[in-house]
């Protein structure tokens, strides 16, 4: 038996005794088994969640580029690593061989050198979906700088605030980017942020589309006129196992995004591993993940985890509704692929287009399907069971979050028996808790609580960049000894378990991670508002929407309630991006408040959501009387 290669339901058990009965020797055990190391570790784990502080094979060196590119040329060199799909279909596709990826990983780590980026500096990466965001990632880890990629559908705003929290010296982007049949212009959004960055020394551009934009002396340069002078050999810088890797934003309940920093080799084996056992990834697969690697998924399961591996992931440039709604199986059918990983929202805008789109493709390369991001309703799960994977295709429903790296709570296919809505059973080394409004653990099968973590898994963030107190209040604070994960769950009388979503002010819409106070003060910034609240409530195709509650300053003000609207989505556009438009505007006389203040989100949602009649007691409001008044105006 292989403790790496998980292949039966017993197995996943006997291995998961293992790895939680002694972890260090597990871990220790994967490290030296499957991996390459410059250094042997002096320790394979101290923790102390008080602190917090979590260490992985302390003393070990290593570069995570030599695990994912250098280590697989001796014999998988002509392999494709990466297979770029670009947006427009009749364009090829393109096949990167480990060995071209090599090469141009150290060119382009060379042009990060020549331009100044030394061992722990902050580059901040801007780029659309082309291999540039993969092979930029890539250079960043061969030198040892630490990569702040930033979705490129955030505004100028959100990026300039990430490019200053992080103190980057560089920000890499393109000209623009191809969606769908939309451009997006990306360098005049840098150039916009960067007049509140007075940290970024250069601009590396990637040309894509080929469009005219502005390029500042001394500080702005074509990538490629770069590339095609820089020697395509670098050896590799020796880092420690705890040296940073990246920063990943991601919104909280209150203040400015958390950028969650991940460190190098305990993320490496633990993204490696999940990878392998997940997807069941053998040699010859196809694995294709359809998210940005923006997001913390496209970091770990399109370059890092299935990299280690020596796997072919595919990359796509463009959307699933373009040139219509059967792109993806066009994909998938077009390059064979083996395992499909998307998240639900993409699932149910698909099902709403009909079986017509699907039933044309073969797909009968599918082995693996997996989803992501937010719980998969019942129908959808169905859906893609049916007529994706054509009940012959197991479903895994991967739960996990930027912070933990890498899959917590999965399914193992073809071990782990599935069922619709449940992420199931831990993940080996992971030990779940579920807590109580006391702070004790609910123990026993069929009970819920809130989600926690009781002991260190590998890939863990290891703090919020600049800010190691708002770590420990945010993660370790709620719960002794635990980190808390945000979300609640249940677990069913076999013991698998069901995440039933966010227990905090975060929202998850379309699969995108969105804090309220963010979109709040986005919205309160415009002149006419006095205060507002922004609460989820169900949609069908995005999970959740968002529906705003805004109090104006002029209750009696006779402006016209639409321009408002539309003013404050715009403000939203600008200040987060468009991904955090309200769907919903209510103007209200007052919002709901305790008598310290604090606006009652719970019944707002209730509202939202039309659930007015179970709104329980609320004459111990500080002002009941506004709430039948949001009740029947509600949109
Ligand atoms: C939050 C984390 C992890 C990559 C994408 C999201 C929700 C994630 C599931 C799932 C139910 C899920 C949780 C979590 N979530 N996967 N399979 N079932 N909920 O990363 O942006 O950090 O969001 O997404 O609420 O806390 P993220």
């Amino acid at each position: 038996m292989s403790n790496y290669h998980i292949k039966q339901f017993e197995e996943y058990f006997q291995v998961y005794r293992k790895s939680v009965r002694n972890p260090e020797q597990f871990w220790e055990e994967i490290a030296e088994e499957h991996f390459m190391w410059q250094k042997r570790w002096d320790s394979v784990l101290e923790w102390d969640f008080t602190k917090p502080e979590v260490k992985w094979f302390k003393g070990g060196k290593l570069n995570i580029t030599e695990n994912c590119i250098d280590r697989h040329l001796p014999t998988r060199g002509d392999k494709t690593a990466i297979l770029f799909e670009p947006n427009n279909p009749t364009e090829d596709a393109e096949h990167i061989t480990y060995h071209q990826l090599h090469q141009r990983v150290c060119q382009f780590a060379n042009v990060l050198k020549d331009k100044g980026i030394k061992k722990g500096d902050r580059v901040c990466i801007y780029l659309p979906m082309i291999p540039e965001l993969a092979i930029s990632v890539l250079a960043c880890a061969r030198i040892g700088a630490i990569h702040s990629v930033v979705f490129a559908g955030f505004s100028s705003k959100a990026l300039s605030t990430r490019i200053n929290d992080c103190d980057a010296k560089m920000v890499i982007t393109s000209d623009g980017g191809y969606r769908g049949q939309k451009t997006i212009d990306l360098k005049s959004i840098v150039d916009d942020a960067l007049n509140d960055c007075k940290g970024i020394e250069n601009v590396l551009v990637a040309k894509r589309i080929h469009s005219n934009i502005n390029m500042k002396d001394g500080r702005d340069y074509w990538l490629q006129p770069l590339l095609d002078k820089a020697n395509n050999h670098l050896k590799a810088e020796v880092m420690d196992a705890e040296d940073p890797l990246f920063i990943l934003y991601t919104s909280g309940s209150t203040g400015k995004p958390k950028g969650m920093l991940h460190t190098t080799a305990g993320y490496m084996i633990f993204t490696a591993y999940t990878f392998k056992n997940v997807f069941q990834y053998t040699e010859d697969d196809v694995y294709w993940c359809t998210a940005d690697i923006g997001w913390i998924t496209g970091h770990s399961y399109i370059v890092y985890g299935p990299l280690a591996n020596g796997a072919t992931t595919v990359m796509f440039e463009g959307v699933p509704s373009y040139p219509d709604f059967g792109r993806f199986w066009d994909i998938v059918q077009k390059h064979k692929v083996t395992q499909f990983y998307t998240a639900p929202t993409a699932i149910r805008a698909l099902a709403k287009q009909g079986t017509e789109f699907v039933d044309p493709y073969d797909l009968s390369s599918l082995k693996v399907l997996g989803t992501v991001g937010e719980p998969i309703n019942e129908e959808a799960w169905h859906w893609y069971n049916e007529n994706v994977g054509k009940k012959n295709s197991p479903i895994v429903d991967t739960w996990w979050q930027t912070e933990t790296g890498g899959i917590m709570i999965t399914p193992i296919p073809f071990s782990t028996p599935t069922k619709p809505t449940y992420a199931t059973l831990p993940f080996i080394g992971v030990q779940p808790a579920l807590m109580d409004e006391n702070g004790d653990e609910v123990k026993g099968n069929q009970v819920d609580g809130r989600l926690c973590i009781k002991f260190p898994w590998p890939s863990m963030a290891r703090t919020i960049w600049g800010n190691h107190q708002r770590y420990k209040d945010t993660y370790f604070s709620a719960y002794d000894n635990m980190y808390f994960t945000g979300d609640g769950a249940l677990r069913d009388e076999v013991g698998y378990y069901r995440i039933t979503g966010r227990v905090d002010d975060v929202i998850i819409v379309s699969g995108h991670n969105l804090g309220t106070a963010t979109i709040e003060d986005a919205i309160n910034e415009h002149q006419a508002v006095a205060e507002s609240a922004i609460v989820g409530f169900p949609h069908d195709v995005k999970g959740n929407a968002l529906y705003g509650y805004v109090t104006l300053k002029d209750s009696g003000e006779s402006r016209n309630h639409d321009n408002l609207r539309k003013e404050i989505n715009q403000l939203i556009t600008d200040r987060i991006g468009p991904i955090a438009k309200l769907d919903k505007i209510q103007f209200t006389e007052g919002l709901p408040k305790t008598r310290s203040g604090k606006i009652m989100r719970r019944i707002l949602r209730k509202i939202a959501s039309n659930e007015a009649d179970q709104l329980g007691d609320i004459s111990t409001l500080l002002n009941p009387e506004v709430v039948q008044n949001i009740i029947d105006h509600k949109l």
